[in-house]
């Protein structure tokens, strides 16, 4: 709390001294907790583009200077020197692992990548052509059915296991909706492969032949993963947080965020960009598609591109960017139809004044989806591996809100609605 900064408000004639207070990093923020039972008034911030819901030590974005820090360590630098696992842990625990923390970490999630062997009968409840979100929504949420003991939010050391559960087995409960969505048989995890090339390996091996991880791809899903660990207060994580103030488990509460990652403004997007993308399928017919985005009647938006916090460039689209040349090089396919469109889409979009006014820049999602549909994903199978990456990121957030002891989210609204009025019978209406 600054206690020398105060803001100072003036409502219905009366003056009013909010207190402030000071982060480490980023703006300072007016505390209105008490201003309704003071001033009998409400805020109005439907967007909450204004509005700080919680203090937190995770991750710090600064949307105008491109920057994305994960404990104060910059992405860029993460990319290029650690693994998912590794910032797994740094989320997790708010540093970095000496190398016998790392081992003991990697150990106890590795052991935890089996699901309930009786889960495997959820799958055959959903249609073959479910989309892998509806079954992990539903199998991630059922997991609170298996694991009754890691339900105790009040028990560190079941948040704990809770915590380990969820990061262990996202990736195979993904691998399954994928193979169950292709009839083909489960694989199970193998210890011995990394926690990317395990779900590689869980995604493409086949029972009748050896599959063999290859370590271009295996580093870049890895990159992918760990670039989508976790992102401030999204809709994903706010959600997340929101479902756990009122004590819910902690798999309901990853369910929940799955449920929101879901749609194409938020996760769903790198789904709806590729297909997008393919839609627009050559460059000369980009300009059509820049004049609908640009039409606000036309309800299209270039999916792929704008954000809530960045509005200069967002740091994981370059690292991405990166990543897709190196990945569809590695394949022989750098001349990759969508990549070419993708990249000159980019180029015009940027120098269009209609972004360039609305600080429209390529998001995380613009070119994710291009890296996994060249690894051989199909396009439902993108946002489940948001939803995998970003299970530490929520699971990290959730912690803190538990240990913070928050009350419950509620809250309140501007109402429109019709005034107090009487029952009128039915002969009489
Ligand atoms: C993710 O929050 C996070 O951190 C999310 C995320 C994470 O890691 O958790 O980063 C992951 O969700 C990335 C975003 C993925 N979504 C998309 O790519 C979908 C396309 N983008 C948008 O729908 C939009 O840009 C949002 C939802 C991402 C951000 O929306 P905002 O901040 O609420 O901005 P807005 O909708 O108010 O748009 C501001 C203006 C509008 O024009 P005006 O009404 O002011 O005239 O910009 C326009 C919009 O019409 N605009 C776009 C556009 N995005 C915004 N116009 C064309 N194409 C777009 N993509």
């Amino acid at each position: 709390m600054c206690a020398d900064k105060v803001a100072k408000l003036s409502v219905n004639g009366k003056s009013y001294d909010l207190p402030m207070m000071s982060p480490v990093l980023g703006p300072d923020v007016v505390d209105i907790r008490k201003l309704y039972d003071e001033a009998d008034v409400f805020t109005y911030d439907p967007g909450f583009t204004s509005t700080a819901a919680c203090k937190s030590a995770i991750t710090y974005i600064d949307g105008d200077k491109g920057e994305l820090l994960y404990r104060g360590y910059p992405i860029e630098q993460l990319a290029a020197q650690s693994t998912h696992l590794e910032v797994c842990y740094l989320l997790l625990y708010g540093e970095l692992p000496t190398k016998v923390q790392m081992d003991d970490f990697k150990t106890r999630i590795t052991r935890h990548t089996m699901v309930h062997e009786q889960m495997h009968y959820f799958f055959r409840g959903f249609r073959r052509d479910s989309h892998p979100m509806a079954t992990m929504v539903g199998v991630v949420g059922a997991m609170s059915a298996f694991y009754h003991d890691s339900l105790d939010i009040n028990d560190p050391w079941q948040r704990e296991v809770a915590a380990m559960r969820m990061i262990a087995k996202l990736p195979t409960i993904a691998a399954m909706a994928y193979k169950y969505s292709v009839g083909q048989p489960f694989v199970y995890p193998k210890n011995s492969l990394s926690y990317a090339g395990n779900f590689l390996h869980m995604c493409f091996a086949v029972p009748t032949e050896d599959y063999v991880v290859n370590p271009v791809l295996e580093k870049a899903m890895d990159r992918i993963m760990m670039l989508h660990a976790d992102h401030e207060q999204n809709a994903s994580t706010s959600t997340v947080r929101l479902a756990g103030s009122s004590g819910a488990n902690p798999f309901a509460c990853i369910a929940a965020g799955i449920a929101c990652l879901w749609g194409p403004a938020h996760g769903g997007a790198n789904q709806a960009c590729l297909e997008m993308l393919r839609e627009i399928g050559t460059v000369d017919r980009i300009p059509e598609y820049i004049a609908k985005a640009k039409d606000k009647n036309s309800g299209f938006r270039l999916m792929g591109f704008g954000h809530r916090v960045y509005k200069n460039f967002d740091p994981r689209a370059t690292v991405m960017k990166e990543s897709a040349d190196e990945v569809l090089e590695l394949l022989g396919i750098h001349n990759n139809p969508t990549l070419q469109v993708a990249k000159e889409l980019e180029r015009i979009a940027l120098s269009d004044d209609y972004f360039i006014s609305k600080r429209l820049y390529p998001n995380v999602d613009f070119y994710s989806g291009i890296i996994l549909d060249a690894m051989g994903f199909p396009t439902s199978m993108f946002t489940p591996i948001f939803a995998i990456s970003r299970t530490v990121g929520w699971i990290s957030q959730w912690k803190e809100m538990i240990t913070e002891n928050g009350k419950i989210g509620r809250p309140r609204q501007l109402y429109i609605g019709p005034k107090k009025r009487d029952y009128i019978d039915l002969p009489n209406r």
